[in-house]
């Protein structure tokens, strides 16, 4: 029975040019600090475009956050925001910078230690600082939701939050600001946004005929997208509906009354914190494996899975299953994502260790059961090697 609230009180721009809006969306008055990353906004001219946008603001910028944004990395963020006196704050990047953003807007506004805002996973916030994005690469929805996830270095702990003060106001989405994108970006959007989809799909039916149906059409476009991103760079349409893909793949729309898994991203956040993959290679590893250690768990949604998006419908299930699970992992590795551990020369000895983060992080019943203890966390990896 169909049973939940939905909110999501951010406006998205989507177009050719839509940069320009700054100008009109964002309060005359404020004093704007803009965020960025590694500099590709700077090279593919990104950065002009918002500078010329937001014309005679106040405008303060800092530079320099991390892929897996990082935590002491964000605190000179904070720093920055006050020097400057900033009251309003714009993400010009990926999820990383978007994350940061979060973050850094919650922080400015933080009485107590910034780190509670990781450790108690939200809970603690009760203000932040009005934000907006311009997104250069689709993959995480981050754009459109109230979540983030930040890196503590000095703990090696990728840790995440969740708060309804961290929505963005709005957020920009230009399909051409993708076009500078590397193809290994490309990809690893893709393959995050097809996971985000399963970890809301793939688990046990309920009877939400509309949210299955949403699911399949992401999945079919990424599916028939995916590939025509990579061989077609500068095709319009096809990126432009890989990032609406994206953002409707994790805007709060696909989890409305369904069980949500997550199990998968919680062990790719692990090899994120101790190897250093990126975060859509991590899934890439863990899904197939994942899929098969919990196949009778799953039955009936791999079922409907293989059927309706890879066409599998011959032999008896358990052939099918496997059909769909093997469909997928062809899927992220003509993508250029490998699917086994032993790319990443990780190998048995250093599962320990990976367990230990999670247990650690008290991620000790996981999925949409809770079935995915530290032991059955244990055989995913192994079945990754
Ligand atoms: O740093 P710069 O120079 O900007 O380069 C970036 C970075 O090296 C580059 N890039 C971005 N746009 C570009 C571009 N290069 C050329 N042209 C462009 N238009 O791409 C590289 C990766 O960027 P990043 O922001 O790290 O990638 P992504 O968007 O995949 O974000 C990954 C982070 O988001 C988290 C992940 O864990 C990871 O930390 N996630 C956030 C979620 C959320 N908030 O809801 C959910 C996800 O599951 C995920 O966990
Ligand atoms: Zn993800």
């Amino acid at each position: 029975m169909l049973d939940f609230a939905f909110y999501n009180p951010t406006r998205i721009f989507l177009g050719r040019g839509k940069i320009a809006l700054l100008g009109q969306k964002i309060p005359a008055d404020a004093r704007v600090l803009v965020l960025y990353g590694g500099g590709s906004a700077e090279r593919n001219g990104v950065l002009d475009e918002v500078r010329a946008a937001l014309g005679e603001r106040r405008v303060g910028e800092f530079g320099g956050i991390e892929p897996n944004p990082v935590y002491e990395t964000l605190l000179q963020a904070v720093e920055r925001v006050r020097e400057h006196g900033a009251d309003f704050l714009l993400a010009v990047g990926g999820g990383s910078i978007i994350d940061g953003c979060k973050f850094v807007a919650v922080a400015a506004r933080y009485a107590g230690d910034p780190w509670e805002i990781l450790s108690g996973r939200g809970q603690t916030i009760r203000s932040a600082l009005p934000f907006a994005t311009v997104l250069t690469l689709p993959a995480t929805g981050s754009e459109m939701n109230s979540g983030a996830v930040v890196t503590r270095r000095s703990m090696q702990a990728k840790l995440s939050f969740k708060s309804e003060w961290v929505f963005p106001q709005f957020s920009i989405l230009d399909p051409e600001k993708t076009f500078s994108l590397p193809p290994r970006q490309v990809a690893n959007g893709i393959v995050d946004t097809f996971v985000h989809v399963l970890e809301q799909y793939l688990t046990y039916p309920v009877g939400a005929t509309v949210q299955d149906r949403l699911a399949e059409a992401l999945l079919l476009t990424l599916v028939e997208a995916g590939p025509r991103a990579l061989a077609e760079p500068a095709d319009y349409d096809v990126r432009a509906n890989l990032m609406w893909c994206a953002s409707l793949a994790l805007n709060g729309l696909l989890a409305c009354g369904v069980p949500r898994d997550w199990a998968t991203h919680m062990l790719g956040h692990e090899l994120t914190a101790l190897h250093g993959i990126d975060h859509a290679r991590t899934l890439a590893v863990v899904l197939p494996a994942m899929l098969r250690v919990r196949r009778e768990e799953k039955r009936a949604k791999l079922l409907q899975y293989g059927a309706r998006i890879w066409g599998c419908t011959e032999g008896d299930e358990d052939r099918r299953i496997e059909e769909a699970i093997a469909r997928t992992e062809a899927f992220f590795t003509a993508l250029g994502l490998p699917t086994r551990l032993g790319a990443y020369r990780i190998g048995a000895e250093h599962i320990d260790a990976l367990i230990g983060q999670l247990t650690a992080h008290e991620m000790v019943a996981l999925g949409e059961h809770g079935t995915v203890t530290p032991e059955m966390s244990r055989q995913v990896f192994l079945s990754a090697l």
